[in-house]
């Protein structure tokens, strides 16, 4: 049914408005959340900051999972930023360790799943141990095809065009032949579509410098939920909401045009 232009669209998180059961109907390509609020989540059960990211490093799997399931083709996940780095010495070293590990013990079983690793983002600042556990996972599972997970790991949007600009000047790049499409080309994310839908969790509203430029008409889905607790369920609620959006692209939606 078309809805008229300036009505709201409905909210699933608006008490009394349940999500149906199963899938819907509309499934994003491209899904990427801002994985927000491990902190939180930690500080609200007395335990160290720490402890947050380890349990929203334990919630990778089930998400991965369940966006296999649900049949997304592209899952980007913002693990830690540029900005990052300004946190104190302990938790960026200690969130570091939590992700040397997680990529040492869940690889192979994400290689066994048919997913595809890839990282955005710049590899230099990275021990040189954890860029080359990098390289290999990247390679391993290059030829993979059911999921592609971009994992966004040292990442800044406004440092990915920074990067894409000093690459098309070392080439050579002529002024006149720059457009969006070539620029996106010199992108990290080079050859994937743009996200569909961008999740975040812990309720903040901002992008925080992620994929800046790709999110230029992404839907936003932001839920309280800290990540740690965002499960397959508040996906499908993400994913239900998303199928209910009219997505024009500054255009007119086709029920008002003449
Ligand atoms: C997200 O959780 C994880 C990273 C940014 C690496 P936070 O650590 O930002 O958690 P809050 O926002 O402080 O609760
Ligand atoms: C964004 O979260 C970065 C990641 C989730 C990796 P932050 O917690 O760093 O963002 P701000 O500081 O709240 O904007
Ligand atoms: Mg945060």
């Amino acid at each position: 049914m078309e809805r008229p232009l300036g009505t709201t669209t409905p909210r699933a998180e608006t008490p009394g408005t349940p999500v149906p059961e199963g899938l819907p109907g509309k499934i994003p390509q491209h899904v990427a959340i801002i994985m927000d609020g491990n902190g939180r989540w930690a500080t609200a059960r007395n335990l160290p900051r720490l402890a947050g990211h380890r349990a929203g490093t334990e919630n990778l799997r089930r998400i991965i999972q369940a966006c296999a399931e649900f049949g997304i083709r592209y899952l980007t996940l913002y693990a830690f930023s540029t900005e990052n780095w300004g946190r104190p010495e302990e938790e960026v070293q200690g969130l570091l360790s939590i992700i040397e590990d997680m990529l040492g013990r869940e690889l192979n079983e994400l290689h066994r799943n048919g997913v595809q690793l890839r990282h955005i983002g710049r590899l230099e600042g990275i021990s040189p141990f954890l860029q080359r556990k990098v390289r290999e996972a990247i390679d391993l599972t290059k030829d993979n095809s059911r999921l592609t997970l971009n994992v966004a790991f040292n990442y800044g949007g406004r440092d990915e065009i920074v990067h894409a600009v000093q690459r098309m000047i070392a080439e050579g790049v002529p002024a006149e032949a720059v457009d969006e499409k070539l620029l996106s080309r010199y992108l990290y994310t080079a050859g994937t579509p743009d996200p569909d839908l961008i999740i975040r969790t812990s309720g903040e509203l901002r992008i925080s410098n992620f994929l800046i430029w790709q999110a230029a008409y992404s839907e936003w889905f932001i839920t309280p939920v800290y990540w740690p607790d965002f499960g397959k369920e508040e996906l499908r609620q993400a994913l239900w909401e998303f199928s209910q959006r009219d997505r024009r692209f500054g255009r007119v939606a086709p029920s008002t045009g003449s």
